[in-house]
């Protein structure tokens, strides 16, 4: 990573975003020389202890780097940012008050869907970006397919050339497969590296669209395969502030209603009516009031954390609620 994050110029300013101890700004330094004005923004003022006495010759701020407000702008941004589904419930990674989300979405414009602290990340680094800067992070790979995804690709296409090196699940203990997002202000196009650092797509123009390998077994499959739409009649579930509105939801378990049903009583094969992860209950037979498609047995299918599909058919016709 710090070799593509080579300085454009004799002296850069360089950034690394939620620093924790700086092991970017020390390894910059270590290939680069100490030449350049090293800046580590971290939130944690104990990881700050830390990163000053790792690397004393930098500059380092305490603060929460989605809501920071620079003076100026940098030449290299490089780092590993934090990865988490922000959300107030127990089951999302990252907890974090509804007042800091607000904020964080309020100043984001490519926040969509559930997005991901990481994405955010990604948005602020490039906008922190010098003219002909260039930011270099390691992340999920995620963003690269998603829809809730897909405001951010846009945003980056118009912003500058993505360079994206696929790196699979290379964290010890964390089950997410990540690439490095290389992203040069003002060029444009795309390019995508396998594991091998072989080139494997190159687009002179890039518009934000999905970003996979296209290798010829992939292609055939795409070309031959069958929508799942042509297959199902797809229906999406009732939406949490749908649910909570609703005159037959309470928050009380009472005699004759079911739990609200989410992603996390589903399982593969089967599902859990028992416990009640939404906090909330309602009159099985009222559940069609919240979609009609609940008043019959259907699938229910699910992804967990982007990846991992799980399906189950409900006989029972409970209400259920997206996560
Ligand atoms: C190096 S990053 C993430 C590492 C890894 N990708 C992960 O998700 O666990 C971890 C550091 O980010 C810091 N951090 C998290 N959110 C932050 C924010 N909004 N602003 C600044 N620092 C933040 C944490 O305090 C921690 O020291």
């Amino acid at each position: 990573m710090v070799r593509l994050a080579k300085p454009p110029r004799a002296r850069c300013r360089v950034l690394e975003p939620a620093c924790a101890d700086a092991p970017f700004l020390a390894a910059f330094t270590q290939q680069y020389g100490s030449g350049h004005e090293l800046v580590g923004v971290e939130i944690d003022p104990e990881r700050l202890q830390q990163a000053r006495t790792n690397v004393p010759w930098a500059t380092f701020v305490e603060a929460d780097f989605l809501l920071w407000e620079p003076a100026t702008r940098f030449d290299v941004i490089l780092g590993n940012p934090p990865y988490g589904i922000i959300g107030d419930e127990s089951h999302y990674p990252i907890h974090i008050l509804k007042e800091r989300k607000r904020l964080y979405r309020q100043q984001s414009r490519a926040w969509y869907g559930k997005f991901n602290i990481y994405g955010a990340f990604i948005e602020r680094a490039v906008d922190l970006l010098a003219p002909n800067g260039r930011m270099v992070l390691v992340v999920p790979a995620s963003w690269l397919v998603l829809d809730d995804f897909r405001l951010l690709r846009a945003y980056l296409a118009q912003r500058g050339r993505l360079q994206v090196y696929y790196l699979g699940k290379v964290f010890p203990r964390r089950n997410v497969s990540v690439v490095v997002l290389v992203v040069e202000r003002d060029a444009c196009g795309l390019r995508l590296y396998d594991g091998r650092d072989r080139l494997a797509v190159f687009r002179e123009q890039y518009h934000g669209e999905m970003i996979r390998f296209e290798t010829e077994e992939w292609m055939q499959f795409e070309r031959e395969g069958i929508p799942l739409e042509e297959l199902f009649h797809i229906r999406f579930a009732a939406r949490s502030p749908e649910v909570r509105q609703h005159p037959a939801v309470v928050s009380e378990a009472r005699p004759g209603y079911v739990p609200v049903l989410t992603g996390r009583n589903l399982h593969q094969g089967w599902i859990d009516y028992e416990t009640c992860y939404s906090g909330l209950w309602m009159p099985r037979e009222r559940a069609a009031e919240l979609r009609p498609f609940y008043g019959f047995p259907h699938l229910v299918v699910a992804h967990t954390k982007g990846t991992r599909i799980v399906c189950a058919v409900d006989e029972r016709c409970y209400p259920w609620r997206e996560e």
